[in-house]
């Protein structure tokens, strides 16, 4: 494997758009194919009275991002108050909708089916994290939510670096979805009877998890611990410079961020029915490898 295997460059300078035809094209093939769309001339500015949030101060250390609700307008994990939370809401509230309008001129086939979730600051460094194995993206993963089951819709990622030093963001990206999940499916657990409504009675799952839902977490879970893998599996190295933007449905994409810091990403969840090619999707892939439906 090598970057350009992983990797699908696209010159856009502009937030908001209009995308050339072709360019719309090549995202979609390439972001549902299993590549990281980079925009290396994407760059988002912070106004220059928000340089001084652009910290790990901000954070209340109870997590190692903030995060902002866009149904709510809820920021959490933070522990400014007052001028300067609102400033750092402001900032994220623009960068949320820059990315929205960005990923509606660039994918008109998606537009009307996206929905903006959670907006995240992350302004530690990634090695400054220490984290259980199944918290460390240092390793390679897929992502699945535990609280927010998905019940195979997608998760498509954009990430700004914003790193006032100028510091590159450092990845690493794995091998293809159906590779990885082929050889950890049958290393997987049913879930405990009962567990699903149970979670969501409880309030721990926001509705029930599905199959689907359950068979995500495993793989990010068990793709976390295993050393060999982490250590073995074919990986390529990114790096991710600052004032660059990318863009990568992080439910098919396995990926490692080792290194860097001040980023902000805005997550969306897309319905299968929205894609080009629903079969891409790891729902659709995991129904071939196990011969059944996991929904
Ligand atoms: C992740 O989704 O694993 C983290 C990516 C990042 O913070 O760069
Ligand atoms: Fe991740």
């Amino acid at each position: 494997m090598n970057a350009s295997d992983v990797v699908e460059t696209l010159t856009i300078a502009h937030w908001d758009g209009p995308v050339p035809a072709e360019s719309q094209r090549r995202a979609e093939v390439g972001l549902e194919a299993g590549r990281v769309l980079l925009f290396p001339a994407l760059a988002f500015h912070p106004a220059p009275d928000e340089h001084a949030l652009l910290s790990p101060d901000a954070l209340d250390n109870t997590r190692k991002n903030i995060s902002l609700d866009p149904s709510t307008g809820r920021l959490g994990g933070t522990a400014l108050s007052g001028a300067e939370r609102d400033r750092l809401a402001a900032m994220m509230s623009r960068f949320a909708a820059a990315a929205t309008g960005f990923l509606r001129a660039l994918l008109p086939g998606y537009a009307r089916h996206l929905e903006p979730a959670r907006t995240s600051f992350r302004p530690t460094g990634i090695d400054d994290r220490p984290t259980s194995p199944r918290h460390d993206d240092r390793r390679l993963h897929v992502d699945a939510f535990p609280t927010r089951p998905l019940h195979g819709q997608r998760i498509l990622r954009l990430f700004s670096n914003i790193a006032p030093d100028g510091a590159a963001r450092h990845w690493r990206v794995g091998e293809p979805f159906a590779d990885f999940a082929g050889a950890f499916i049958p290393r997987l657990r049913p879930a405990l009877p009962g567990s699903a409504p149970l979670l969501a009675a409880l309030g721990l799952t926001k509705g029930r998890r599905s199959a689907y839902d359950e068979v995500m977490l495993q793989l990010h879970d068990a793709a976390k611990r295993d050393e060999n893998y982490q250590r073995r599996a074919p990986q390529v190295a990114l790096e991710l410079p600052a004032g660059t933007s990318w863009l990568v449905f992080t439910d098919l994409v396995l990926h490692a961020a080792v290194r860097g810091h001040t980023a902000l990403e805005q997550t969306f969840h897309l319905p299968l029915a929205a894609m080009a090619e629903p079969e891409r999707a790891p729902l659709r892939v995991l129904e071939r490898l196990s011969g059944r439906a996991p929904v």
